[in-house]
């Protein structure tokens, strides 16, 4: 395995986590989410979504987490909180709440795509074009999502060259990272290996970023492979929280617990201090009333003293 130095975790919990939570989740305990995995050292944690309420009911206060992120002094110097804007809308209020970092979110299946945002892939780049651009306009960087990179909930598997044109688009429009996602956790090395041979044809690959679900278990493994291809941006979420709402049977994130394991091993810094952050998994899998998904987690609990 080749070793990067340093590897950037992007928290995805606060928001591919909960977006997916059938358990409503208040307002003060994701502020106190997000606070907590900044005390951990996350330096990059998405924070919510701008997205329709009547598609995502979960993300629906996300105007107010990054309004009391500001208000109440919460944001920490040198943490960085995108969030998701899929159109001129989210933008738009993304912008109004103090957003600093967006992102934009397509597909490499068309099915999947309408399912998702409403429209076909070539609408939505021409939707988020006007995004990055405005977004541009105000020194708002923008990273770019590719789902179902891997596979996809309704058509099955996904030519790495369909993932390929659309992570182009989204680099050649703007977007400074494209990342990866294996949005139902089906991927293995072997079809990772296949995916980033073709993408890194279109992309360079340190503008890449692997997200892996773990339905399957395999998203540590498929990190490993994409370690080895020089991709050193991973997004996780703590507890492998997580899933998406339009992509049914999916799994959480991995969760970043593992991710920090995996590297600490490796001797790769994260800057993430793992005692800490299993002391977030504890408190929202509390939250959310069920252990912590992390192995990782579960095994550092245990062996804590009992009181
Ligand atoms: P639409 O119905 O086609 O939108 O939805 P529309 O423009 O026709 O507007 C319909 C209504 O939505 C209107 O309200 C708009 O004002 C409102 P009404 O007049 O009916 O009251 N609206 C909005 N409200 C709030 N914020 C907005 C917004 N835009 C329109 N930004 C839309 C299109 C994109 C809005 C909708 O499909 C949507 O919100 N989809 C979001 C789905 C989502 O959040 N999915 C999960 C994130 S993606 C993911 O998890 C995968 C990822 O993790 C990577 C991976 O794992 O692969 C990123
Ligand atoms: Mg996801």
């Amino acid at each position: 395995m080749s070793q990067p130095a340093a590897v950037t975790l992007v928290e995805v919990g606060p928001r591919d986590g909960l977006q997916n939570e059938p358990s409503a989740v208040s307002t003060d305990v994701k502020l106190t989410l997000i606070d907590s995995l900044a005390d951990a050292g996350l330096k990059v944690i998405e924070a919510g979504a701008f997205v329709s309420p009547k598609w995502v009911p979960q993300m629906a206060d996300t105007p107010e987490i990054y309004r009391r992120l500001e208000e109440e002094g919460r944001k920490r110097e040198g943490v960085s909180y995108p969030a998701l804007t899929p159109n001129m809308k989210g933008f738009e209020a993304a912008v109004a709440a103090g957003v600093e970092e967006i992102a934009v979110f397509g597909a490499a299946s068309e099915t999947f795509s309408q399912k998702n945002i409403n429209c076909s892939i070539s609408e939505s780049l021409a939707r988020f074009e006007p995004v990055i651009e405005a977004a541009r306009g105000r020194f708002i960087q923008v990273r770019g999502y590719v789902s179902c990179a891997l596979g996809c909930p309704y058509e099955g598997d996904i030519d790495p060259n369909a993932v390929a044109a659309v992570s182009e688009g989204l680099a050649r429009m703007g977007c400074y990272e494209i990342s990866l996602g294996d949005t139902i956790g089906v991927g293995t090395p072997a079809s990772t290996r296949r995916l980033l041979d073709a993408v890194k044809q279109r992309v360079p690959v340190d503008m890449l970023a692997g997200h892996f679900h773990d339905t399957y278990g395999m998203a540590i493994s498929n990190i490993a492979t994409a370690l080895d291809f020089g991709i050193t941006t991973f997004d996780s979420s703590v507890g492998g929280l997580g899933g998406c709402p339009y992509a049914k049977g999916a799994s959480g994130n991995v969760a970043t617990e593992d991710v920090v394991y995996l590297l600490r091993g490796m001797g790769v810094e994260t800057g993430v201090d793992l005692d800490k952050l299993v002391d977030v998994s504890a408190f929202i899998s509390s939250a959310l009333n069920r252990p912590p998904a992390s192995k990782v987690a579960q095994a550092v609990l245990a062996q804590r003293p009992k009181h």
